[in-house]
């Protein structure tokens, strides 16, 4: 079985327990993934932990599941962790370089989760090395998805999609008949603030915007999901993991969240995934790959659901759609400008410094500001995501002093 792009080939599981290392593993997607972990005793062994800020989680974490190394992207948490695991046989580091160093012990598989750009040389490391990854961290193929995608050929990694879309797909997407797929659909729930006007939305607060109907996520999503960036984000890593171009991938808002994503066929046939809305069975799917595992996810009862809604997505009270499409066509540093712009502003709007419709509109500025050129080199990412950090930067701060 070979996948072009997104699975390089069939690898049969290894015997014993599966080796993985779970990078953010204090997010919301990384304690998923630590309680599927959990569920199934004597399956998998634990390389390596990484957090950022949450040193007390990280420690609960490690004393718990015994990796063999756990790191804090902080270095301010570095003490703590080192005396919290002193006597315990678990390697305690920090910094930048030992989450990267993290990814690249011999883990056999990966859950990719740290939330924004911050997840790319990790991810990176791990890719390097030929791993097994399940991918949550979405940015990662935001701003590097051409370089990233090579280096997965290259190295024969394999990149198993977490998010619940991606998964979805990936699931019913004909691999071995690319020709014969007309579109894929990707599904969107529309977010908190699906049938707010754009004037309301002006005077949302984070609160309300991290408050999702149907999902529970960490704050960067959720407000991503808000505004639907998120969606948009989800177009270009769908771009890149399947390999379509930006105009056969369709976006339909299905307010239940049960249907995941479609893959529509050129012979009338759409193949969707569903499932109740429990980011434990898209991370079971990965983790488990190629078999299937137990998820506790609550089971699907279509006689209470009775209905599922469908309506076409509005760009113009949610105009990052708009950005994330054009950012897509125009190809080169436009992604990972887009990118670094929206963490910048959301950033600002989580800390009220802007309000939530300004986030798209200092990305769209930022996007006009900065030339769109070309990306030959993850050092070429990481200097047009710093660049466009400082543009970003500076918009927002000219909005601050404005608002
Ligand atoms: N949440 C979901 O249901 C969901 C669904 C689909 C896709 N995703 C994607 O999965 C990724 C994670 O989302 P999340 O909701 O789990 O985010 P989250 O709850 O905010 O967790 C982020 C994780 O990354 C760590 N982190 C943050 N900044 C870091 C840095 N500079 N260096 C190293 N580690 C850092 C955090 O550590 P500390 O907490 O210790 O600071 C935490 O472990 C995102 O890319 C998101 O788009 C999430």
């Amino acid at each position: 079985m070979v996948m072009t792009g997104t699975v390089t080939e069939f690898r049969a599981p290894a015997i014993g327990p599966r080796s993985v290392t779970v990078l953010g593993s204090t997010g919301s997607v990384g304690c998923n993934t630590i309680d599927m972990i959990e569920r199934n005793p004597g399956a998998y062994r634990v390389e390596a932990l990484t957090a950022h800020n949450n040193v007390d989680l990280l420690i609960e974490q490690s004393l718990r599941l015994k990796p063999r190394l756990a790191v804090t992207g902080n270095p301010e948490n570095y003490e703590k962790l080192k005396a919290a695991l002193a006597g315990t046989g678990i390697e305690a580091a920090a910094g930048r370089a030992a989450v990267i160093e993290a990814a690249e012990r011999p883990a056999e598989w990966v859950m990719a989760s740290i939330v924004g750009a911050a997840g790319l040389e990790p991810t990176l490391a791990a890719v390097r090395r030929g791993a097994l990854i399940g991918l949550a961290n979405k940015e990662t193929l935001v701003c590097a998805g051409s370089l990233m995608m090579k280096e997965v050929a290259k190295h024969k990694a394999t990149m198993l999609p977490v998010d619940s879309e991606h998964s979805a797909i990936f699931q019913v997407f004909d691999f071995d008949k690319i020709p014969a797929i007309e579109k894929i659909i990707l599904t969107a729930s529309g977010g908190p603030f699906r049938t707010k006007s754009f004037a309301e939305m002006t005077a949302m607060t984070p609160a309300q915007a991290v408050a999702h109907p149907n999902w529970s996520m960490g704050a960067k999503i959720s407000v991503d999901s808000a505004s639907m960036m998120n969606k948009g984000l989800e177009l270009i890593e769908a771009h890149h993991l399947f390999g379509l171009p930006e105009e056969q991938i369709d976006i339909l808002v299905h307010p239940q969240s049960v249907i995941h994503s479609m893959v529509a066929y050129r012979d009338g046939s759409v193949l969707a995934q569903l499932g109740t809305p429990d980011m434990r069975t898209p991370i079971a799917y990965a983790l488990g790959w190629p078999n299937r595992i137990e998820a506790p996810s609550a089971r699907l009862d279509f006689v209470k659901i009775a209905q599922f809604t469908f309506e076409a997505p509005d760009p113009e009270r949610f105009p990052a759609l708009r950005l994330a499409r054009a950012a897509l066509r125009a190809g080169g540093r436009a992604p990972t400008i887009l990118n670094a712009a929206n963490e910048i502003a959301v950033a600002a709007f989580l800390a009220s410094e802007i309000r939530f419709t300004d986030i798209a509109a200092v990305v769209e500025t930022v996007l006009e500001k900065l030339p769109v050129g070309t990306l030959t080199s993850i050092d070429d990412v990481l200097a047009t995501d710093g660049e466009a950090r400082k543009v970003a930067g500076a918009e927002v701060a000219a909005r601050r002093k404005n608002s």
